[in-house]
């Protein structure tokens, strides 16, 4: 099935330049990238975005970290998109993710763990309506 899912980089990824090895792996999937932005988070796009964690211990700290420094939010498009990028970066804590995953391979806490990617489609729907217009969303083909 043919899905949208957000992903954004985090600000430790833009630190570390490592904003095209990772797009590179998405774009070597065959995940087709149809929107894009660099944007500085607001606290309260921050804590919207990680409603559903708020009052956890690592709330805060995280929410301050995500609004520490530019990110890179994107609409990426696929066969079973949600799951697939899940598997490309690997699970949340990176002594966890494999090696060949992006926080497999990048990531240095649970915290700065280089990406987010929405966990179902139901999140990707509402993660992409906070960052993106329709407008801004793009249709185009790839070549076969
Ligand atoms: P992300 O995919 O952005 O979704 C929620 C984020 O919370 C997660 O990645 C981690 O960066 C962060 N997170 C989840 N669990 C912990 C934890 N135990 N300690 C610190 N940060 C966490």
């Amino acid at each position: 099935m043919r899905e949208k899912t957000f992903v954004y980089l985090k600000p430790n990824t833009i630190q570390r330049q490592l904003v095209g090895e990772v797009l590179r792996r998405f774009e070597r999937r065959g995940l087709k990238i149809v929107a894009m932005k660099m944007l500085w988070l607001s606290r309260k796009q921050a804590e919207e975005l990680y409603k559903e964690h708020r009052g956890k211990d690592f709330y805060e700290p995280l929410i301050k970290f995500v609004t520490s420094s530019p990110i890179i939010a994107m609409v990426l498009e696929g066969d079973h998109a949600v799951k697939l990028v899940r598997h490309t970066i690997g699970s949340t804590d990176p002594m966890e993710a494999s090696g060949g995953t992006i926080r497999g391979d990048f990531a240095i806490s649970v915290r700065k763990n280089i990406v987010h990617a929405s966990d179902s489609l139901e999140s990707a729907k509402r993660e992409i309506a906070l960052f993106f217009d329709e407008s801004e969303i793009f249709d185009y083909q790839l070549p076969l």
